[in-house]
């Protein structure tokens, strides 16, 4: 059945009521159904305290609005791709290792099956308007570098300098401390700033149509050029109307080499829950490094009924507390904003492990 937009939008604008809605719950008694479906839903991997309710609001009222669920996975992630205090999204975000920055982004939707992407997008502060622009305006699925940023400008896009002070800032200290033997001399050796990591948004409308939106910075101080999972679909965002939609953070080579993303999805088409089935990912890599892989990767998942889930390879020691962070994730629903815990399989990396990692 094709449910036409004035429905959609009715019912969208009820649920946000919190009002009941009878029609969208399976018949009582259905083997297939444990509970009633949680629709609408957003879910997001973003921790930032400064964006993450945010992040999951805009992408609510976007529904609320009649919006669809890319419009809506969209708009969240615009929160954060546009907020200078978010260190690992967008404008104001860590540059690469010669100081400026290079984006990766991309959209799926759920509908059609279509996705779009670019990667290594300079000068915009919003590369996933971009990845939608060329799913939805081209015949191509992913646009790199000078021909992402010449397609985003022939769009109106404005080209801008996206590196603030503070992420100069960033760049100065961690090129001031990384040799002894080199003309730099840092005053202080600097706490690494938290920017809460990639952004996934996974958006289950009314309706029970499903898109899902990833956009980053990529490893702050990366070589020029290097590419991560956020722009490949399959790794760093899938979504498939008919099971649910996932998406990963983290070491993005990890999430390329395992099919993160589409893996979580098929996972769930074979009837896990979204935490088992970002569980089984999470743990697949850890096999795939023999226990102990010296690097995180986290993944979220929605499926259709309205179920969520998310599980890292391992979270963060909190400096000052000592506690395990990360983990958690964003979901907003009739609920509200809140973040839920998501499940580790390993404990943070030490201080001494940490030292012996190239990159950190
Ligand atoms: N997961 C983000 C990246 O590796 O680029």
């Amino acid at each position: 059945m094709t449910i036409k937009m004035p429905r959609r939008k009715f019912v969208a604008g009820l649920a946000g009521l919190g009002v009941a809605l009878p029609w969208l719950r399976r018949p009582a008694g259905a083997s297939t159904a444990p509970g009633p479906l949680n629709r609408p839903l957003v879910v997001t991997s973003k921790t930032n305290a400064f964006v993450r309710e945010a992040v999951t609001t805009a992408a609510w009222e976007e529904l609320m609005r009649g919006g669809s669920a890319l419009d809506a996975a969209i708009k969240g992630t615009n929160v954060s791709e546009l907020d200078p205090r978010d260190a690992s999204v967008g404008y104001g975000g860590d540059p690469n290792e010669e100081g400026f920055l290079q984006l990766d982004a991309s959209v799926m939707n759920g509908p059609d099956g279509k996705a779009g992407a670019v990667a290594a997008l300079e000068n915009i502060k919003t590369p996933s308007i971009v990845a939608r622009l060329v799913m939805e305006r081209t015949d191509h699925l992913m646009l790199v570098g000078k021909g992402a940023l010449k397609f985003a400008k022939m769009h109106g896009l404005k080209e801008e300098d996206l590196l603030t002070d503070t992420a100069r800032e960033h760049w100065r200290d961690w090129k001031e401390n990384l040799s002894d033997r080199d003309y730099y001399m840092p005053p202080v050796d600097k706490d690494k700033p938290e920017g809460g990591g990639t952004i996934n948004v996974l958006v289950l409308d009314a309706t029970g149509d499903i898109a899902g939106c990833t956009s980053t910075v990529g490893h702050r101080f990366k070589i020029v050029g290097r590419v991560g999972d956020s722009p490949i679909i399959g790794a760093g965002l899938y979504v498939d109307n008919a099971v649910g939609a996932a998406g990963a953070t983290g070491q993005g080579e990890e999430s390329i080499k395992t099919c993160a993303s589409f893996l979580v999805v098929e996972k769930m088409r074979e009837g896990m829950t979204p935490r088992d089935a970002c569980r089984y990912v999470c743990q697949r890599v850890v096999d795939r490094h023999n226990g102990r892989p010296m690097f995180s990767l986290k993944v979220v998942a929605l499926n259709k009924r309205g179920e969520y889930g998310s599980a890292a390879v391992r979270g963060r020691a909190d400096k000052a507390t000592g506690k395990t962070i990360g983990l958690d994730f964003g979901v907003h629903d009739a609920r509200g904003h809140r973040m839920e815990a998501g499940v580790a399989l390993l404990p943070p990396l030490t201080e001494a492990e940490l030292k012996t990692i190239p990159w950190r």
